[in-house]
């Protein structure tokens, strides 16, 4: 698997990471197999993929709890993020969104994260977390100054509880504050295919930072792989509700996409899953973006793995955003 820089922390990682929200479970992805969860995670590791990325928000605690697990013995073999600035279990800050009847609120106060890592710290069962990030940025209700956040994760990281900085769902404001008060290493942020806005904001202002950009959701939550015909039935959670593709007036363009790929699948004997991976993990300057895919079984993240190997002619990836631009 081709490997990457993260920001400038000195941390190298594989180009595609597993992502671990779907392992979380609850409404948000309806039932997920923990001793599977344990089984994918290790076999990503296998077969090369070295970056794991969780947060205490993914089934409130469970996802954490399952990383944890499949960590025992062997966590100096994945670079581990999880995540700070989302609380279930504290009475103060935002809503971010009311779920299962438990109110999720954002605060990233210096006192909140100085609870939350010790709570991170414990599910996941290691003493320390290889890039931390702040999952959603403080709303006026609730404001929290980015220069005390920042401040306190760098604390975190002199005191070697955290080696790197991340930030996600941010815009271009907020990213100047984190580069202005600290060390900032990686912003996480919904990218795709189809899906390409944020990548046009940041691309540049990473690569001027010496940033890493981290896609997430390349799949649009699986959608992209093109295992979806009109009649399948979806198994939709809250997750992917949120996801307009999987409307089946919208789901028949990405049937069309599936159909024009063939040619190219056949050229790289690869599947279309293989070439999104492919072409999202060379966005931006071609060495500065990272592909957080998300899998729960080990077939999933068998597949996904090819994705990080394959390097696709330049001109058949201009060719893909064409027809990707075509209906988005
Ligand atoms: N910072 C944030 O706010 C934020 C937000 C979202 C995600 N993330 C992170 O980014 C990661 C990736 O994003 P995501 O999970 O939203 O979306 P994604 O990577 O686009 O899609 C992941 C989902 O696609 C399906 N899938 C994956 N590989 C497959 C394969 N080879 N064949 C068929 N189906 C496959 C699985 O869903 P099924 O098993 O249901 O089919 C899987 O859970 C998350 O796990 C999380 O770590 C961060």
């Amino acid at each position: 698997m081709k490997q990457m820089k993260i920001g400038k922390s000195g941390i190298e990682a594989s180009v595609v990471g597993i992502g671990a929200w779907a392992i979380g479970g609850d409404s948000n992805w309806g039932h997920s197999d923990d001793p599977e969860s344990v089984r994918t995670i290790h076999k990503a590791r296998e077969l090369g993929i070295t970056l794991l990325d969780t947060a205490p928000a993914y089934g409130l605690g469970h996802s954490e709890e399952v990383v944890g697990k499949a960590l025992e013995g062997r966590r100096k073999d994945y670079i581990l993020s999880t995540k700070c600035g989302i609380r279930w279990d504290a009475k103060e800050g935002s809503l971010l969104m009311e779920r299962d009847g438990v109110r999720i609120l954002r605060n990233s106060k210096p006192e909140s994260i100085a609870e939350e890592i010790e709570n991170s710290l414990k599910r996941l069962k290691t003493d320390y977390i290889d890039i931390y990030i702040v999952h959603w940025q403080a709303l006026p209700e609730f404001p929290v100054p980015i220069s005390d956040t920042m401040g306190f994760l760098m604390k975190l990281k002199k005191d070697g509880k955290i080696r790197a900085i991340g930030a996600s769902n941010l815009n271009e404001e907020q990213f100047a504050e984190y580069v202005k008060y600290g060390e900032l290493d990686l912003i996480q942020e919904k990218y795709s295919m189809l899906d390409r806005a944020l990548g046009d904001k940041f691309f540049s202002l990473c690569d001027k930072n010496s940033v890493t950009f981290q896609c997430y959701s390349p799949l649009e939550r699986g959608i992209l792989t093109g295992k979806y015909t009109l009649d399948s039935p979806v198994n939709m959670g809250l997750a992917k509700s949120k996801i307009k593709w999987f409307q089946k007036e919208n789901l028949v363009k990405i049937v069309g996409l599936t159909e024009k790929w063939k040619p190219l699948c056949a050229k790289y004997t690869c599947t279309m899953t293989h070439l999104v991976i492919a072409w999202t993990a060379m966005q931006g300057n071609g060495k500065n973006v990272h592909a957080l895919v998300g899998a729960r079984t080990t077939a999933q993240v068998e597949e996904n793995v090819t994705g990080g190997n394959i390097t696709l002619d330049p001109a058949d990836a201009a060719a893909m955003k064409k027809d990707a631009e075509a209906i988005s």
